[in-house]
């Protein structure tokens, strides 16, 4: 049975904007999340704090961190791989935070520069960390369809770190399709591991949309009880460490989907939909979502 109501996740001013090759100014970024913050959504990813030499994207963290109207009801996480970045985003007013490992050796090397083993003992101490100041955090896992570096990775290999992050004291897992290569195949295959390590209601996905498998993907998600999705306004995203992996399903797609569907969100799928046509603008680039391009006709 479909869930009642889903919680969407919006990880544009991150994932989205992490893969500009130019700067976007720390205003237009500050601009993005309060138009987001007016949609109705319940949770928007704001930054990385994360090394500005290897994302430079993200170093203006504190300022946008600083600058935004933070609305009640509103969360604002932010991505921290490691101890110093957890206390960055601390002082910067962070009240979430994500750590994030994935299920690929190789990717990890590349992503943050460590082993799977060397990432859980980093995460670890962000845990305790986040625990004393009661920081909750969501943990995300990469790859779990597929990775840039290592092509299959194994449904018990994502079952097996997604435990580890889990066990650690995240509160949600969210299984990234970092290179948006799985299929409703793969997912169900993948979930149906993961299910048995980690209960349905703390799992999120995380679908880029390179072979156009989001929707799809998802939808086999939400037959399988996962009620909280994470997506991008306009389509925005990828990942710097993983080449050629376009953005996230369109927040605005996704709506139009659980809209369908009679999914409750609480997202004003309009303002979101104005909120896309800021930010392409703002790029000067087309949106990725199809709902939106097809209302330009309209
Ligand atoms: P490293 O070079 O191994 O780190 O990088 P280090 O500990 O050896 O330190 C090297 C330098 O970085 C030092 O500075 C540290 O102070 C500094 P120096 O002495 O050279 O001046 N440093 C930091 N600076 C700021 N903030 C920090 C920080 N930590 C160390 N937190 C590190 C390791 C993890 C820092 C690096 O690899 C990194 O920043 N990686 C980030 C990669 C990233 O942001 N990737 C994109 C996000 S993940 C993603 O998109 C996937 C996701 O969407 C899900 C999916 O789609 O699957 C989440
Ligand atoms: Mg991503």
């Amino acid at each position: 049975a479909l869930p009642k109501r889903v919680k969407v996740v919006e990880v544009g001013p991150r994932d989205g904007l992490q893969n500009e090759k130019n700067v976007v100014p720390t205003p237009v970024k500050i601009n993005l999340i309060n138009m987001l913050s007016e949609t109705g959504l319940q949770v928007i990813e704001a930054t990385s704090f994360v090394s500005p030499k290897w994302v430079p994207q993200m170093a203006d963290h504190t300022e946008v961190m600083q600058g935004i109207n933070k609305l009640p009801g509103v969360s604002y996480p932010v991505l921290t791989p490691n101890l110093k970045g957890f206390q960055a985003a601390v002082a910067a007013g962070a009240k979430e935070v994500s750590i994030f490992g994935a299920a690929s050796e190789l990717f990890t090397k590349k992503n943050i520069n460590c082993s799977i083993e060397e990432s859980l003992e980093r995460f670890s101490e962000v845990m305790t960390a986040a625990r004393a100041a009661s920081v909750p955090v969501r943990g995300y896992v990469s790859c779990v369809l597929g990775c840039p570096y290592e092509g299959k990775i194994s449904a018990a290999k994502v079952a097996e770190v997604s435990k580890k992050m889990y066990s650690m004291g995240c509160y949600e897992i969210s299984l990234g399709d970092t290179i948006g290569i799985g299929t409703p195949g793969s997912m169900r295959e993948m979930l149906t591991a993961v299910m048995k390590e980690v209960p349905v209601g703390a799992l999120a996905v995380h679908c880029h949309d390179t072979y156009g498998q989001a929707l799809a993907n998802i939808l086999v998600a939400l037959q399988m009880g996962v009620s909280v999705v994470d997506a991008s306004v306009a389509g925005l995203g990828g990942c710097p460490y993983a080449q050629g992996a376009s953005g996230n399903v369109a927040t605005e797609d996704l709506v139009y989907m659980l809209n369908g569907l009679g999914i409750h969100t609480g997202v004003d799928l309009q303002k979101l939909m104005d909120t896309g046509t800021f930010i392409c603008n703002a790029l000067n680039r087309r949106t990725n979502s199809k709902v939106s391009q097809a209302s330009c006709r309209l």
